[in-house]
């Protein structure tokens, strides 16, 4: 069984289609949601799944203390995995070594292409006609990491941006799911 952690701080329609996946998986278990914003709807979403969660306070604190938070949680939970949700805080390469465990992201863009915040928006505002969405490791370089999957979508500047939002984040619940169920499974088998 992988015991998973999901990192987000916002909406959570990621988590929801996490939770829901792994709510029907008799091996994978999200154990654990970290949360860097104590209004986040995403904690709303947890407590209807039963899922655990802890907020990390980054304001009031060093980034070492609560990285260092972080790892003694992620060490008493036992976890294996973790998959960033629209974590809007950036992992530090100490952070990422000490965890040795894979970190999974998901960006809503065609990485390289709009790295950082706002990807989606930039890309709309672009005359690109696809964009899309990467899931990739995490390593030191922001957004910067192994790609595992990307998908494109068209760009219909005729339907505006938050119908290419909805449509990203359709794209995102159904990739991010199988991504991480395959993970998961490979894990498990290693
Ligand atoms: C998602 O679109 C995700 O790709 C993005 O935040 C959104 C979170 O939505 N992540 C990033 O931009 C990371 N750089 P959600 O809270 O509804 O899952």
């Amino acid at each position: 069984m992988a015991r998973i952690a999901v990192f987000a701080s916002g909406n959570g329609s990621n988590f929801e289609a996490l939770a829901a996946k792994f709510k029907d998986d008799k091996i994978h278990n999200i154990v654990l949601l970290i949360c860097d914003r104590k209004n986040a709807y995403v904690l709303e979403r947890a407590k209807n799944h039963g899922v655990k969660f802890e907020i990390i306070n980054y304001v009031k604190n060093s980034k070492k203390e609560v990285e260092d938070r972080i790892l003694r949680i992620l060490k008493e939970n036992e976890v294996d995995i973790i998959f960033l949700a629209g974590f809007m805080r950036i992992l530090s390469a100490e952070f990422i070594e000490k965890a040795s465990i894979p970190i999974i992201n998901i960006h809503p863009s065609l990485l390289p292409k709009y790295k950082g915040t706002e990807a989606l928006r930039r890309a709309y505002e672009s005359t690109d006609d696809i964009t899309g969405i990467s899931i990739h490791y995490v390593n030191k370089e922001v957004d910067g990491g192994e790609l595992i999957l990307q998908k494109e979508i068209i760009i219909d500047r005729d339907k505006g941006l938050d119908f290419l939002e909805k449509e990203i984040h359709k794209l995102e619940h159904k990739w991010y799911t199988k991504v991480a169920k395959d993970l998961c499974d490979k894990l498990e088998e290693s």
